[in-house]
């Protein structure tokens, strides 16, 4: 199954059902362009298999760039990076999908160069925190053209397609969120308001790019870390909701992606949203899936693609390794040295400090 290729609806076909999960890696240039580590990262995913590679979060709009060496989408400038990816990705028989995405409130003054927006204004006790300012009808219907700008340098740079980053808690979680958008306006209040954002971005970015080009939305079924304010029946009817705007796929993170959901422990997430949307509407699904028993298991729930993140740090070539059942993935912690010949740069590794019990 895993090994199967996946069709979408549009008609794009990936070799696989393995995706390289959406991973910040923090190695593009100051300006967002594509820089050489980057690309030596994403090539040996390509090269090892993956049949579906994502790249890290990338910002539409300079106002929306939540860390330093992010990569950008944002400006024509872009292109040239864009292409050279996307040709590494095609070469490799991969289908290459950028993650677009706006930071709002987690898109800091220090990175973005302005004061972050939001749906609406809060304070955080945390250190460094500016409260956004709240969102204007101008801001919205440039933060939606952004998305759709992006897409569509996305395709012409020659990626297979694109995925909204509707999860995590940034700027189209943060619209989704009962606690971070408390407005009254046609962009807040019940759900169909608060899910205004995310919907009409999806439907600008539809209708901008041609239909084997993939799209697709990441979402948070329910809170965890920085996502707050979400709902699990909520989700499923955006989820719905998505489908019937045009998306090709749905990406569940789930961080364990075995576990059933915490609104309601006997049920497990991925079967409510493959309920709920369309069965041509790919779910993929995420969140400490190490092993290929565990990938099986998650399809076996419902989902078409696997998406893989820390593992696929650690085993570049997770995809050709599984086919043998001796083989087991090398886990965390390990040495720097480890994850240099993973081909990390060393500023990936450093980023890699964050994570806890990551680097040795
Ligand atoms: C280093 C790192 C960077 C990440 N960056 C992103 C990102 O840019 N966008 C995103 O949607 N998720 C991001 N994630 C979350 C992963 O895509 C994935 O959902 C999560 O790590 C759970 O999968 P795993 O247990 O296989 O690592 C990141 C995770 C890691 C470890």
């Amino acid at each position: 199954m895993l090994f199967e290729p996946l069709s979408f609806r549009g008609g794009a076909v990936a070799p696989n059902r393995i995706a390289l999960a959406p991973m910040t890696n923090q190695q593009s240039l100051p300006d967002g362009m594509l820089g050489d580590d980057e690309l030596a990262w994403i090539a040996a995913r390509v090269d090892g298999g993956f049949g579906i590679v994502e790249t890290c979060a990338a910002f539409v709009a300079q106002d929306g760039k939540a860390w330093p060496g992010e990569l950008g989408v944002h400006d024509d400038a872009c292109l040239p990076g864009l292409r050279r990816m996307a040709a590494r990705i095609n070469d490799g028989g991969g289908l290459g999908i950028v993650q677009i995405f706006h930071g709002g409130v987690r898109a800091p003054r220090e990175v973005s160069g302005t004061q972050p927006w939001s749906a609406s204004t809060w304070t955080e006790d945390s250190p460094g925190f500016e409260p956004p300012r709240a969102a204007t009808e101008d801001d919205l219907e440039r933060v939606i053209a952004a998305f759709a700008a992006a897409a569509v340098r996305c395709h012409q740079a020659g990626f297979g397609g694109v995925e909204l980053h509707g999860a995590h808690g940034y700027l189209l979680s943060q619209f989704l969120s009962r606690t971070m958008n408390t407005r009254t306006d046609r962009w807040g209040g019940d759900l169909a308001g608060r899910a205004r954002l995310i919907r009409e971005a999806t439907r600008a970015v539809r209708a901008a790019v041609p239909a084997p080009f993939v799209v697709g939305v990441r979402l948070s079924p329910e809170d965890f870390g920085q996502a707050r304010g979400l709902d699990l029946d909520e989700t499923v009817e955006v989820a719905r909701g998505l489908s019937d705007d045009g998306v090709d796929f749905l990406h569940l993170s789930l961080w364990k992606a075995l576990d059933n959901t915490r609104t309601r422990p006997a049920q497990h997430a991925i079967p409510l949203f493959r309920a709920a949307v369309p069965a041509d509407v790919r779910l993929f699904a995420a969140g400490s899936i190490w092993t290929r028993d565990e990938a099986e298991r998650v399809l076996a729930l419902g989902a078409d693609a696997v998406a893989l993140g820390r593992v696929a740090i650690i085993n570049h070539d997770w995809p050709k390794r599984v086919v043998d059942p001796a083989w087991a993935p090398v886990r965390p912690p390990v040495s720097p040295q480890v994850l240099l010949e993973q081909a990390l740069s060393p500023q990936f590794v450093e980023y890699m400090r964050r994570w806890k019990n990551f680097v040795s």
